[in-house]
């Protein structure tokens, strides 16, 4: 179908609200300004903004002024609206106002991973009500194309497992204390410097951000919805110069992960298992070269195989990228008078607890160098039916360093270990406690 035509023959141009005007924001204005030839080429009608919405307008020397506004709410309902962008983040006001434009029939492109993953159910409500179409690539890894791979090209198949680093801010702390050997809070410290952590960086360094990102993989993976209250949250605050050296010291990285799971029990009853927590990976995993700021994710389906995406996760040109995709694709979706997939939540899977969840650990204990002390710790495990992978023990003057990996077992079952262990007498101090991921 061709673009509908204004009373002079030209077709009809797109009109666009953008919610916010920050680092994001900021970009994806000036890639529309940039590009406007060849994106009204590639949609078959030109994009206007129609306005841009921010809290403080005079900080904004960069936009035509007469285009901002501290009114989003009016610039959503406006009849001049078609579509809106949403660049704003956080719960409020966001919420309201993309369910006031998905009612009212405009689409929404949207980079708020918090509000998908919270309230993405609404939204998908408010959007299937109307028939307006509710994109979000660049909620997830960036500039990465991977939440459009997982709802249109791989929904032929059937994905079992997605897992990896999702959030650039940890990532560049947790390679910079792996190069340096320095703890983590003076990388914490360096990274903010360098403009990489922000100011509170609570949703990055605990693992909200990737939780977030974890239970948008998870619902588009497993047709399902997993919010991020589904999703077990740990981050890298406790994750020491220790724990890093323990890691090298048996040819291992410890990155962040969120790991989707695709769970069948022996009954065949299925569920999903979504984490995010620190893991030691080994040095040869695909995802251990991942370093710096970016993302990679590995996703496994049973035809496709594993596959990997990679790039930048964060910044804003590149989320920008991510952004003027959906742009585009919502805007020939208009044009063609169609709407994009609609959320496919059918399975209806429940959640996994943690604690039932199979993980494996590597434990770093200061012992004391005596007789039977291993038979003592190798009981422990064995009381638990958690099984000892390997072992490794390196005398010292009066104590000795003992490294246990186990096999998969229940974490609660892992947990109990480790809290058991650590109350043995002639266990001095539990040096490192990680879970261990991309081996067999
Ligand atoms: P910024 O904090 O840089 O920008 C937020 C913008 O929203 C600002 O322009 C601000 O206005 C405006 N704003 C805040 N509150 C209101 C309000 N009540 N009404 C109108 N405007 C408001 O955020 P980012 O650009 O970094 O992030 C935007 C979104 O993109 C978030 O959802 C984030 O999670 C997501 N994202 C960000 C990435 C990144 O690398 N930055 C990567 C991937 C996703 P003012 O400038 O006047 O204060
Ligand atoms: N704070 C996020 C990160 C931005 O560090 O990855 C991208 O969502």
């Amino acid at each position: 179908m061709l673009a509908k035509e204004s009373a002079g023959g030209k077709p009809t141009p797109i009109r666009v609200a953008l919610l916010g005007c920050g680092t994001v924001g900021t970009e994806v204005v000036r890639l529309l300004t940039d590009q406007a030839g060849d994106l009204a080429a590639r949609i078959g009608a030109p994009i206007e903004l129609a306005g841009i919405a921010v809290r403080r307008p005079n900080k904004h020397r960069e936009v035509p002024e007469h285009l901002l506004t501290t009114d989003a709410s009016a610039l959503v309902k406006s009849d001049d609206v078609d579509v809106v962008v949403e660049v704003i983040g956080g719960i409020d006001p966001t919420r309201g106002l993309l369910l006031e434009a998905l009612h009212n029939g405009k689409s929404v492109v949207t980079a708020n991973k918090a509000l998908l993953a919270e309230h993405g159910s609404d939204l998908f409500e408010a959007a299937d009500g109307s028939g307006a179409d509710l994109y979000f690539e660049a909620a997830v890894a960036g500039a990465i194309p991977l939440l459009r791979p997982l709802r249109e090209s791989l929904a032929g198949d059937r994905i079992t497992r997605v897992m990896g680093i999702v959030n650039g801010t940890t990532n560049f702390i947790l390679s910079a204390m792996d190069a340096t050997g320095a703890g983590y809070a003076e990388t914490l410290e360096e990274a903010s410097r360098l403009g990489y952590a922000e100011a509170d960086p609570t949703a990055d360094v605990d693992g909200f951000d990737a939780a977030s990102k974890a239970a948008i993989l998870a619902s588009l993976a497993f047709h399902t919805r997993v919010t991020a209250a589904d999703v077990y949250r740990e981050g890298i605050r406790q994750v020491s110069a220790a724990d890093i050296a323990a890691a090298k010291g048996l040819g291992r990285t410890v990155k962040l992960l969120a790991i989707c799971e695709r769970v069948v029990s022996p009954s065949g009853q299925e569920s999903v298992a979504v984490r995010v927590h620190p893991a030691m990976i080994p040095r040869t995993h695909p995802l251990a070269s991942v370093n710096g700021a970016f993302n990679a994710v590995f996703v496994e389906a049973d035809a496709a195989g594993e596959m990997m995406f990679y790039g930048q996760g964060a910044g804003g040109a590149p989320t920008a990228s991510a952004v003027l995709g959906d742009l585009v694709a919502v805007a020939r979706n208009k044009v063609a008078s169609g709407r994009g997939p609609r959320e496919s939540a059918y399975a209806a899977l429940p959640a996994q607890p943690m604690g039932n969840t199979p993980t494996r650990y590597h434990i770093s204990l200061d012992v004391a160098d005596k007789a039977g002390v291993l038979s003592q710790v190798a009981a422990v495990f064995a009381e638990h039916d958690v099984s000892i992978a390997a072992v490794r023990q390196e005398g010292r003057t009066e104590d000795a360093s003992l490294v246990i990996v186990t096999h998969a077992a229940t974490d609660a079952a892992l947990r109990s270990t480790v809290d058991k262990v650590g109350g043995l007498p002639v266990v001095r101090d539990v040096v490192s406690v990680m879970r261990v991921e991309g081996e067999e």
